[in-house]
């Protein structure tokens, strides 16, 4: 069993971006497998880097359709983006270090994160996108 199951409680039911949410599941569940398999601290930080940016080229397509269709929840998203976007490049960073090691504590950051943000903040513009006929 994977470490975050996609669900259908996930969809924000608009295609583009319920594919980016599933495949940042899978990149967590990459990163949960590296740790697992005891991956070397090079080969970790590439997941991590992959996954920071992957996360901002899904930022970007949020806030593009938001900015687009006139969302009123904008700046407070963005907001939160960036807090994340922080946070990722703070664990790149420390990934630099030798001493590093992946643990648990960042993977479950990343998952109750993730699963936070789409299930609240992000299920908050799919009725707007929706009704402005973005599906
Ligand atoms: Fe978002």
């Amino acid at each position: 069993m994977a470490y975050l199951n996609w669900s259908d409680d996930f969809s924000v039911n608009v295609k583009e971006i319920d594919a980016q949410h599933r495949m940042l599941v899978e990149k967590i569940n990459m990163l949960h497998q590296a740790m697992l398999d005891n991956k070397g601290r090079e080969a970790q930080q590439e997941i991590i880097q992959g996954m920071a940016e992957y996360a901002n080229v899904h930022f970007e397509t949020e806030e593009k359709y938001m900015r687009r269709l006139d969302y009123p929840g904008y700046r407070k998203h963005k907001a939160e983006h960036e807090r994340f976007a922080e946070k990722a490049y703070e664990l790149h960073k420390r990934s630099n270090s030798s001493g590093f090691v992946l643990s648990l504590e960042i993977l479950s950051f990343l998952k109750d994160w993730l699963q936070e943000h789409i299930l609240v903040v992000d299920k908050e513009y799919s009725k707007h996108f929706n009704e402005n006929g973005v599906y």
